[in-house]
């Protein structure tokens, strides 16, 4: 970690604005660790929607690639906008928002390096998902892979801000941790396979400084919890995805590893309508 201090991790309430300073000073931080260890993996213009590697090309979660072309589409956490560069390869008009502002420093470094434009044609815009800074009804799609929710205190406050920006009849896609990962050590190897922890357990994970202050939240849903969150939010979830690690994956992502993704899913995709 790029900072002075060595965090003390607990579990611990933390509020929406704790748990949203928390994530903009992580990422900020963090970003170009995060790019350089995990860039390669992503790809500069794919979309990939977890550590098990499944992407948006072969799973079409969004729809027929075809049917991409010329849609307005909101990607929320979108780190340095891999995934919505590969949607503006598709022909679509992709806006990549996050709150992390070294994070799109690496979108515009990345989108520069590919294609010689300002982020690759994608819009960026900084803001924190919890209170989205477009009109009601201005795209045809989102998205988010691992983006936001995990990290947000109040995520049906992020889904009503998605659905709200969202046209009736428009996809919303987001990939998390799978949330029975919350129950396992979140270690790559055999001691990551015994359960350690309540499943039901929901006290986010902090790391917090030495005076207590929160400086990394995750927050913990049960796969229940998401199921009434996003209808709470005024979605259909039509499909819930849980990517099975392929062999040919041979990489580990810090507590995601080819030995415990065949035997526990690692990542859960909620495939949403907007009604
Ligand atoms: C695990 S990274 C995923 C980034 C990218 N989607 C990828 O697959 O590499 C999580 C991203 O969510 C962003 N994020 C966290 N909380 C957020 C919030 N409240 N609003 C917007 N972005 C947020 C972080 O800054 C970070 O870039």
């Amino acid at each position: 970690m790029n900072q002075e201090y060595e965090p003390e991790a607990t579990r611990r309430h933390a509020s929406a604005t704790e748990s949203s300073q928390a994530s903009r000073g992580w990422w900020d931080r963090n970003a170009d660790e995060y790019q350089s260890e995990h860039g390669a993996f992503l790809g500069d213009d794919r979309f990939v929607w977890g550590p098990e590697g499944l992407d948006e090309e072969r799973a079409g979660l969004l729809g027929p690639a075809e049917g991409l072309k010329g849609r307005r589409i909101l990607e929320i956490g979108a780190g340095a906008a891999q995934c919505a560069r590969w949607l503006a390869a598709q022909g679509a008009h992709p806006v990549a928002l996050d709150l992390s502002h070294r994070q799109l420093q690496h979108a515009l470094r990345i989108g520069d390096a590919a294609d010689g434009t300002a982020a690759g044609g994608v819009e960026l815009v900084e803001a924190d998902a919890g209170a989205l800074p477009f009109r009601d009804g201005a795209f045809d799609m989102a998205c988010s892979a691992y983006g936001a929710i995990p990290f947000v205190a109040d995520p049906v406050r992020v889904l009503r801000e998605v659905r709200r920006v969202l046209r009736p009849g428009g996809r919303f896609v987001f990939s998390v941790t799978h949330p029975i990962r919350w129950a396992f050590p979140d270690e790559p190897g055999p001691e990551g396979l015994s359960v350690a922890a309540s499943y039901f357990d929901r006290t986010p994970y902090v790391e917090q400084d030495e005076s207590g202050r929160a400086v990394y939240v995750e927050h913990h849903r049960t796969v229940g919890d998401r199921v009434r969150d996003v209808v709470a939010a005024g979605f259909r979830l039509v499909d819930l995805v849980e990517p099975e690690w392929p062999d040919e994956n041979t990489q580990e992502w810090g507590g995601w590893s080819p030995l415990r993704g065949y035997l526990i899913p690692g990542t859960a995709i909620f495939v949403c309508v907007a009604e």
